[in-house]
């Protein structure tokens, strides 16, 4: 069976660009990639956790910016393209996560989560798209959640935002694959970084970051649209989506004890 992305093998020619990498599941990919040879540039907001994270990886080329600043991220993208002459493989990483209930629902909260998970990626996958149709080949991956499935427990505005990029890389795939360029989402389970360490509940099937990495660079060499993970937890989210409504409320209700 033809796989639905190029698959990406050979590391060592790649030139890659993470957004959202001085921590959690970015910093692990970025220094997974460093490893197999492939040329990285990181970017995230605040540029002295992004130097101290890649202290030891002069070769990495750092641009501090913010994924919700546009003409930051094409200054970034203009920065890449000189220092590499093309890129080949973006990753939009970055993301916002609070862990709230109904009753806690401000248009704050809507209005942050929004601007980061949601314009950000877009704006971003924007100036992304154009400028890989110009250069004819690249990989656009937006990392969303398995939060983006299906309404779950204290994901009220995070698992919105998730679920529209799903669609979002559903229907960039739709349009650019037969340009050549690939389109990819990531739905991880969860990881243990930075954005979960608040987390109060259990969190089943929880990960460390570098398993999280492997999975990702797993997922780009076998070419897969969607990459998930770790499949014992994401499978079984997987057959919830297909429960009618009044069983899966129930269901959740019972597993999450709320
Ligand atoms: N951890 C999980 O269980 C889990 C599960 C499913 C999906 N995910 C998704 O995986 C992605 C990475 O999550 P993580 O757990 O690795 O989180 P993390 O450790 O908090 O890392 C987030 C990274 O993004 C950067 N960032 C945040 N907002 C940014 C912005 N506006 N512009 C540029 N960079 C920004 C952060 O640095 P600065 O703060 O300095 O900008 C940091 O480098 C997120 O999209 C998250 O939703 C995580």
């Amino acid at each position: 069976m033809s796989t639905l992305n190029p698959p990406i093998r050979d590391w060592p020619s790649q030139r890659v660009w993470i957004i959202g990498a001085s921590t959690g599941i970015g910093k692990s990919l970025a220094e997974a990639l460093l490893a197999r040879g492939a040329r990285v540039a990181v970017s995230a907001r605040r540029a002295d956790v992004l130097e101290q994270a890649f202290s030891a990886h002069t070769n990495a080329l750092r641009l501090p910016l913010d994924l919700t600043d546009v003409d930051a991220v094409a200054r970034g993208l203009d920065q890449v393209v000189s220092a590499w002459a093309a890129v080949d493989l973006v990753i939009i990483m970055a993301g916002t996560y609070s862990s709230i209930r109904a009753w806690e629902l401000t248009a704050e909260l809507v209005r942050e989560t929004m601007q980061v998970n949601v314009y950000g990626v877009m704006n971003a996958s924007a100036l992304l798209t154009q400028h890989f149709l110009k250069q004819r080949t690249g990989h656009l991956s937006i990392v969303s959640s398995v939060a983006g499935y299906r309404g779950l427990p204290k994901a009220l505005v995070y698992g919105p935002s998730k679920a529209a990029m799903i669609n979002f890389a559903e229907t960039l795939y739709i349009d650019l694959s037969e340009k050549g360029i690939g389109v990819s989402v990531v739905n991880p389970g969860f990881v243990r970084t930075p954005l979960t360490a608040g987390n109060k509940f259990n969190m089943p099937h929880l990960i460390e970051p570098e398993e999280a990495a492997s999975q990702m660079i797993a997922g780009y060499e076998r070419g897969e649209f969607e990459i998930h993970f770790p499949k014992a937890f994401t499978r079984q989210l997987k057959l919830l989506r297909l429960l009618p409504y009044r069983w899966y409320f129930k269901l959740i209700k019972k597993s999450t004890g709320l």
